[in-house]
């Protein structure tokens, strides 16, 4: 029954080209989002922030779950109605980040390793209490000259396939995510690489630590040349690459793939998207992005209670691209046309 329950969750989450807003930026992330537009990170500008996210018109036509922060799922909006219920009753599942950040990783150089495996068993419980169904937690692996590390990859595999069984046995769908970021100047070979070694090693710690793969969501970078590289590669290659790389460790059964955008510019993260669903694989492959969702919709609301409408506006439309993006159906043209 429970198992079930899981199962039917995550199925939600990517159900009719669906994907997930993740708006549980840390206290840290958060403050550096408000730096770029001069806002002071204050408990009621965040609240507000996310305010203007959650209570935009006809969003829940593309979005299907809610990535909140410990601080915000504890919050209400403007109505007084609680940030979860407020999602619930748009038919948006609310879920929560649940590490506690990617700290250095002991006797290593230059890696980390997620904590926030101490008193999970309990949060996990109050959050579900709170109204949340699913639960994300991030690893982060860098690509570098000697990085990363077998120990790197491993501990971090080991610690989000501990999360997993938690979150399950708590009836909240996991939603595994194994970062390797893009900053660097490796080659897309070398991202496919360390993905693909990633990913073993994570589906190996998932399996042996009796996670049911039908009752969670993976949440992966894209296979992409690193950012500070010259390389120049097409949205169809990274597609491809992208593609080749899950088909490989992925078991069919996990119910979708939600990508992060991992410091895409929104276009891009859309493109890639596309470009990924006309490859296609044998699961939905949606999105769960942060920054690609929110960059236009920060700027335009810039802290003034006078543009929460041109946030809106803007948030609505990246949702609406991604979603076509995640049906093959987005192109350049309809990225330019002002809807009627
Ligand atoms: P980005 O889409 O900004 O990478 O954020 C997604 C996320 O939840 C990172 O943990």
């Amino acid at each position: 029954m429970a198992a079930q329950e899981l199962q039917e969750t995550a199925r939600a989450i990517v159900a009719e080209g669906k994907g997930i807003l993740a708006a549980d930026e840390s206290d840290s992330t958060i403050k550096k989002r408000f730096d770029s537009i001069d806002v002071e990170s204050t408990e009621e500008d965040r609240r507000a922030y996310r305010d203007l996210l959650f209570t935009t018109e006809g969003v829940e036509e593309y979005i299907s779950g809610v990535i909140l922060f410990d601080e915000t799922i504890r919050q209400k909006s403007a109505d007084g109605t609680p940030f979860p219920e407020l999602l619930a009753s748009k038919g948006i599942i609310p879920g929560i980040k649940v590490d506690k950040g990617a700290k250095p990783l002991a006797l290593a150089e230059d890696e980390t390793i997620t904590e926030g495996l101490d008193g999970l068993r309990e949060r996990l419980a109050e959050y579900r209490e709170l109204g949340a169904r699913f639960a994300k937690w991030r690893a982060v692996i860098s690509i570098g000259k000697s990085i990363p590390s077998e120990y790197c990859i491993w501990t971090n595999a080991h610690a989000l396939a501990r999360y997993a069984a938690l979150s399950e046995e708590a009836g909240l769908v996991p939603i595994v995510e194994p970062e390797v970021l893009m900053d660097g100047d490796h080659t897309i070979e070398r991202s496919f690489q360390v993905t693909s070694h990633t990913l073993h090693a994570v589906f190996t710690e998932l399996r042996d630590q009796r996670i049911h793969p039908e009752g969670i969501l993976l949440k992966p970078n894209m296979v992409l040349p690193g950012y500070e590289g010259s390389e120049q590669v097409s949205d169809e290659e990274i597609a491809h690459q992208t593609v080749q790389c899950f088909l490989r460790h992925v078991p069919a059964m996990v119910p979708g793939i939600v990508f992060l955008s991992g410091g895409q510019s929104e276009v891009e993260a859309t493109e890639n998207l596309n470009a990924i669903n006309r490859v296609g694989g044998p699961w939905p492959l949606s999105f769960s992005y942060g920054r690609a969702l929110q960059a236009s919709a920060l700027q335009a609301w810039g802290g003034e209670p006078d543009n929460v409408d041109a946030g809106q506006d803007a948030f609505l439309h990246r949702a609406r691209m991604n979603a076509l993006a995640v049906a093959g159906d987005w192109s350049a043209e309809v990225e330019q046309a002002v809807p009627a």
